[in-house]
């Protein structure tokens, strides 16, 4: 309908079919790639913001080049929301119920555009055509086909959907801005870091299963760190503080048998909210970096996904805990539970005691995490020898941590004497050319002095020859008067 409103013809019905099909595929494929630093869920909430206002204005202009143009938008964007919708519904569904659960949603999605495809065509007759205003030039006129406002409509339903998905699932809500977020993705920096104020610290978590090799990695980069210069914290979840310790006993006494799932994922909320008062936070405040064995992301796991708790409740809980304080970094140590099992060698906590299905649905819960924030995740093979994953993070770690004050002063030294080196080289160079000139100008000299000696000889030469010629004449005619 919208290809007959233009009077576009038959190529310009099948342009916009291809537009309208070929973008969301395109779309899906791109979605990786897209501001890879935005958090997945603000990515969707923006995403349907930029299909609701494409649909609108295609909707709305008369130039068919143009609602083109916008369609094709509008399902590069539509392509966007499917493919991270589904990366953040594996965060929040178990892995095991996962292709049951996008199957159920694709069926739901090809209903929704089965109906759309016949209710919009309704709507547009609805609308009927619209005519305002005179056509004078100059004049306000609005004349638009049904089937064009039917587009701006589902557009303008497209913006309110945006609008409760931002509202629903910002996760960054109060301590990352939007629009900030956004602009700092768009320029391709790693975002802000809630807790960033100048010259504060650095923050690093460590995650995964257990037996994953978390302590030992977070000895030795804590090692390595303190080597570059920096104050070091390194502590762990839960039991980080006083108070944690006691907490840690509780929820980790395997004589505490049916412990009920959510007085656990309060108790390690508490935990952490006592962790990042008295620790974390003091500790970044002092510019030190800060390394947690475990942090937010094991509750959202075990809790979330391990237990029968709603992932994004465990997660909102943590976040009220810490007041929204996120990690600059957090680094997942991926291992199969099966293989990290072989690794325990002191008796088994209430948590390590859960069987294999327990810590599969950890450690994907764990991956879904990463998968959702590409930037501000690491994850690491935690099965390879534990010297290769430290080179791993610390390669991450050379691009991210800032420089502690010793490694800025011998970057200052390095750069004095650089300059100083080139300053010397500069003089030195200076002194030759001056000695190369002086060489010139006397070889010059030198020269002018032979040209002028030997135009004297000639001179000479010249005179003794006129002198002899006439001397010769002379004799002739001596001999002649003779
Ligand atoms: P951990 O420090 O890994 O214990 P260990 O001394 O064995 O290295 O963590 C203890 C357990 O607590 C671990 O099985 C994971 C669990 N846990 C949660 O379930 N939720 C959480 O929020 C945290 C921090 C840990």
């Amino acid at each position: 309908l919208t290809a007959a409103e233009h009077r576009a013809g038959p190529i310009g019905y099948g342009l916009l079919v291809l537009a309208a099909t070929g973008a969301p595929a395109l779309g899906a494929r791109l979605t990786r790639a897209t501001l890879p630093s935005l958090s997945r869920r603000r990515l969707l909430a923006l995403a349907l913001l930029t299909q609701g206002v494409a649909l609108i204005l295609a909707g709305l202009v008369l130039d068919f080049v143009l609602v083109l143009l916008l369609t094709v938008l509008a399902g590069l964007a539509a392509g966007i929301v499917v493919s991270a919708g589904r990366t953040l519904l594996a965060q929040e569904v178990e892995e095991a119920r996962l292709p049951k659960v996008t199957e159920h949603l694709f069926a739901v999605l090809r209903a929704v555009v089965a109906a759309a495809l016949v209710a919009v065509p309704l709507i547009a007759a609805a609308y009927g055509d619209v005519e305002y205003g005179t056509v004078e030039p100059g004049s306000f006129t609005f004349i638009h086909g049904g089937a064009a406002l039917a587009v701006a409509t589902s557009g303008l339903l497209t913006l309110v959907l945006a609008a409760v998905v931002l509202l629903r699932t910002d996760d960054r809500r109060g301590t990352a801005p939007f629009v900030r977020d956004l602009v700092d993705s768009v320029r391709g920096s790693s975002g802000p870091v809630p807790h960033r104020g100048a010259g504060t610290g650095f923050f690093i978590a460590l995650e995964g299963g257990d037996g994953a090799g978390k302590s030992t990695q977070a000895q030795a980069l804590a090692e390595w760190i303190r080597g570059k210069g920096h104050e070091v914290v390194l502590t762990r979840e839960p039991g980080g503080s006083p108070v944690g310790q006691r907490l840690r006993g509780l929820v980790l006494d395997v004589g505490n048998t049916g412990l009920s799932h959510r007085a656990e994922a309060l108790i390690y909320a508490a935990d952490r909210a006592e962790h990042v008062e008295n620790v974390i936070r003091p500790a970044l405040a002092r510019g030190a970096v800060v390394i947690t064995d475990r942090y937010m992301d094991s509750s959202i796991a075990y809790q979330g996904a391990g237990r029968d708790l709603a992932a994004t409740e465990v997660a909102r809980i943590s976040r009220w805990a810490t007041g929204g304080l996120l990690p600059d970094l957090t680094v997942v140590l991926d291992v199969d539970p099966t293989r990290a099992r072989e690794r325990f060698t002191e008796a088994l906590d209430r948590l390590e005691s859960e069987p294999t299905e327990f810590h599969q649905r950890v450690r994907a819960g764990f991956l879904a995490l990463a998968a959702a924030d590409p930037a501000r995740y690491l994850v690491v093979d935690g099965s390879q020898a534990p010297g290769f994953v430290t080179t791993a993070i610390r390669h991450r770690l050379d691009r991210e941590l800032p420089l502690s004050e010793q490694e800025k002063a011998a970057r200052a030294e390095q750069e004095r004497l650089a300059k100083e080196e080139a300053e010397r080289r500069a003089a030195e160079e200076a002194r030759k050319k001056a000695e190369a000139e002086a060489a010139e100008r006397k070889r010059q000299e030198l020269l002018a002095q032979l040209r002028a000696e030997q135009a004297e000889k000639e001179r000479l030469a010249e005179e003794e020859a006129e002198r002899a010629a006439a001397e010769a004449r002379r004799k002739a005619e001596e001999e002649a008067r003779r």
